[in-house]
């Protein structure tokens, strides 16, 4: 939902094999404007337009489409954009293959680290993913951690 705004982007940029031009680029970052316009006549959509519109910021003011800054980025955009990019690495695309759980939460550190991500909830997600939790999807089984609760819907999403 957050990316429906790629819904006007052209299939020729959304699954280009190679690098996209500039051009390509700047209607790309479109979608997140574009997100917000189609939902905003929805009232119930209300309370995800900042979602929406700011889930491709970057902590350090680079990212698009106002440049926002730190906690300027509704904290909504920044969890989301936690999950984002991790099912991105973790997504086999057709320009990589899927990164490992671990593999994907060390770039996601790492852009922590470089100033792009948010430096509290990435460390926290790498945390969560270690801990004991209860897999809803098959609560008869013991405890697992999160990350083998998110390689399971992965395989399950797969099939
Ligand atoms: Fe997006």
């Amino acid at each position: 939902m957050h990316d429906i705004g790629k819904i006007g982007i052209p299939d020729s940029i959304l699954f280009k094999r190679g690098l996209l031009t500039d051009e390509e680029w700047q209607a790309m970052r479109l979608h997140t404007i574009r997100g917000e316009e189609i939902c905003r006549p929805m009232k119930t959509l209300a309370p995800v337009l900042p979602i929406i519109r700011s889930h491709h910021e970057r902590w350090d003011g680079t990212g698009y489409p106002d440049r926002l800054a730190g906690e300027e980025i509704p904290l909504l955009a920044r969890i989301l954009q936690v999950a984002d990019i991790y099912d991105a690495l973790t997504t086999a695309r057709p320009y990589k293959p899927a990164f490992t759980h671990q593999h994907a939460v060390e770039i996601m550190l790492e852009e922590a680290r470089r100033g792009w991500r948010d430096p509290e909830l990435v460390p926290l997600f790498a945390e969560i993913c270690q801990k004991p939790y209860v897999d809803e999807l098959n609560p008869a089984a013991s405890s697992v951690t999160m990350q083998q609760s998110l390689e399971n819907m992965r395989r399950e999403l797969s099939k």
